[in-house]
């Protein structure tokens, strides 16, 4: 599904699949963001690429939101084909034990370990190939989950992960996510969004639900609100 006219919807909503996976096409390649969850999912994206003839095109980089098997299970087949992955560090660590938490989760099954060459501790910005990308820290969801916020085709895109999916008959309402997770902290969650709650943005491409391709800021603040009506 295309998205922008440089970002597409890889498999996920829409797809009848669980996780959002999303493809940059920048400089001759692609970049990835999440990989879901096993070979349904990639078999998924191989026809995405295949349709929008960009199968041709490597996948340089992989970008994780968090390290939940429905968002980072496929991580080492994307690895195999040639990526680079960055992830927040806390997350970073799990997808290099194989997305296993310490004495293991109900929720979350284990998956093939992977390294994570870029692990991100604070707020930064890194270069792809001339494509600027901002990660910015939103623990709460999990430890490690991360915004990443690139300039692409004009627009300000977020890229949300759990943290934040839009939801709702047009993709107004905010969905902050299963709270299940071993991590999950409220106090974690508020914070994130007193950081981002009044950025600009235009798009916001969250892990699970419906991509917002204009007029994103009205999500992120009605995340803020939501977090604070519920959770503070
Ligand atoms: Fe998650």
């Amino acid at each position: 599904m295309r998205l922008l006219k440089n970002v597409y919807l890889l498999s996920g909503s829409g797809f009848g699949m669980l996780g959002n996976i999303y493809g940059i096409v920048h400089g001759g390649r692609i970049i990835m963001v999440d990989c879901a969850t096993d070979r349904s999912d990639l078999d998924c994206v191989d026809r995405t690429l295949a349709y929008w003839e960009l199968d041709k095109l490597p996948i340089s980089d992989l970008l994780i939101t968090h390290w939940h098997n429905d968002h980072a299970g496929n991580a080492a087949t994307i690895h195999r084909r040639g990526a680079e992955l960055t992830a927040g560090l806390a997350d970073a660590l799990r997808v290099e034990a194989g997305g296993m938490p310490e004495g293991g989760d109900p929720f979350f099954p284990p998956y093939e370990a992977c390294p994570v060459a870029r692990k991100i501790g604070d707020d930064c910005e890194f270069d792809l190939g001339g494509l600027k990308v901002r990660a910015i820290c939103v623990p709460g969801h999990t430890d490690g989950s991360l915004f990443y916020e690139m300039e692409i085709d004009s627009k300000i895109c977020l890229f949300t992960g759990d943290a934040l999916s839009a939801t709702g008959l047009s993709g107004e309402l905010p969905e902050l996510g299963f709270r299940g997770s071993p991590e999950f902290s409220r106090e974690k969650t508020v914070e994130g969004f007193a950081k981002v709650w009044n950025k600009r943005a235009d798009a916001l491409f969250g892990g699970h639900c419906t991509p917002v391709c204009e007029n994103a800021e009205a999500v992120l603040r009605g995340a803020y609100q939501k977090a604070l009506l519920e959770w503070r």
